[in-house]
């Protein structure tokens, strides 16, 4: 079924005023591929009925389908690898150095999608970091927009593909027990996880979040225009600590659009620091500014 072009536009506003999302004229067919299934469930026969029932005053059930279906929940376990070793090599060790007077850790996974994000950075800690995963107070905040991938991450449970992605096997026989078709992660590192919805667009939601060591939102930037996307990272930096890091996916980069981080490298990775933070890094870190 083809939307028409009223409908397209309307539809793509309605998704750039919830989530930021933006869908450039020519992606009609993301519209109709993702959308095609509500309409089906609905009953409706074409894209304008939905239209219809969106307008205002509107169903605010049918609003967030028609967004969660139109989120990109791409994800896999230790995702790019560069930025792991980086976090366990350099990243969380000058962190938990850090914060070793007070044993606490917070970090923040914006856009944790179905959960792979976070339950990968739980397993690092188990792995390489044990005293910090058993005895220090560890929490990692899990956000996503989309209500179906916080229930999905919140159980905690993985199809043979996606514990097939980027999980080494011998993680997935120490962390996880196989129930039928699938993968069960454990309770110790499903409880270092608190999933819940969060908007990044949303300065109400992200204010929910607590002051933390670390933020990833990674891979979510490439969604937003320029402007959301320094509306977003200026939010990010009111929630992270002064000497806290906040990782970016591969392709995105926090410098040019909000000039209070700045880049730190680690070997194949980029991170980026709160401005002033940084500039008072003693120089025998392993840390290079440029
Ligand atoms: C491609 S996934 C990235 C997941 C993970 N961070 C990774 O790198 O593997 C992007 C996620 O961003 C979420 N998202 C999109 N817009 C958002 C918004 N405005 N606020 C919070 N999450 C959003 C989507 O629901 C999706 O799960």
């Amino acid at each position: 079924m083809e939307v028409t072009e009223q409908d397209f536009d309307f539809l793509r506003r309605l998704v750039f005023d919830d989530s930021g999302i933006v869908l450039e004229p020519g992606k009609e067919y993301l519209i109709e591929t993702r959308l095609a299934p509500i309409l089906r469930r609905e009953e409706m026969g074409s894209f304008s009925d939905l239209v219809r029932a969106l307008r205002p005053p509107s169903d605010i059930r049918l609003r967030d389908l028609v967004i969660d279906a139109m989120t990109t929940n791409e994800t896999s376990f230790f995702r790019d690898s560069h930025p792991w070793d980086a976090l366990r090599t350099g990243i969380l060790p000058e962190l938990i150095e850090a914060r070793k007077g007070v044993r606490s850790l917070t970090i923040w996974c914006a856009a944790s999608s179905s959960g792979q994000e976070p339950y990968s950075l739980a397993m690092l800690l188990h792995e390489h970091f044990p005293e910090v995963a058993k005895s220090w107070s560890v929490r990692i905040i899990g956000t996503d927009l989309s209500p179906s991938m916080v229930e999905k991450s919140s159980s905690g449970r993985f199809s043979q593909l996606e514990v097939n992605r980027g999980l080494p096997a011998r993680m997935l026989m120490t962390y996880f027990t196989r129930e039928g078709t699938e993968w069960q992660i454990s309770d110790d590192v499903r409880k270092m996880v608190d999933f819940r919805l969060g908007n990044l667009v949303e300065p109400s939601s992200v204010a929910q979040i607590p002051l933390v060591d670390g933020v990833f939102v990674r891979n979510v930037l490439i969604y937003f225009n320029t402007e959301t996307r320094a509306g977003i990272l200026s939010r990010v930096h009111g929630r992270l600590r002064t000497d806290g890091f906040l990782m970016l996916g591969s392709s995105e980069t926090a410098v040019g659009t909000d000039s209070s981080y700045e880049r730190v490298r680690y070997d194949k990775t980029a991170v980026f620091r709160p401005a002033t933070a940084t500039s008072r890094t003693p120089a025998n870190t392993q840390l290079t500014r440029i």
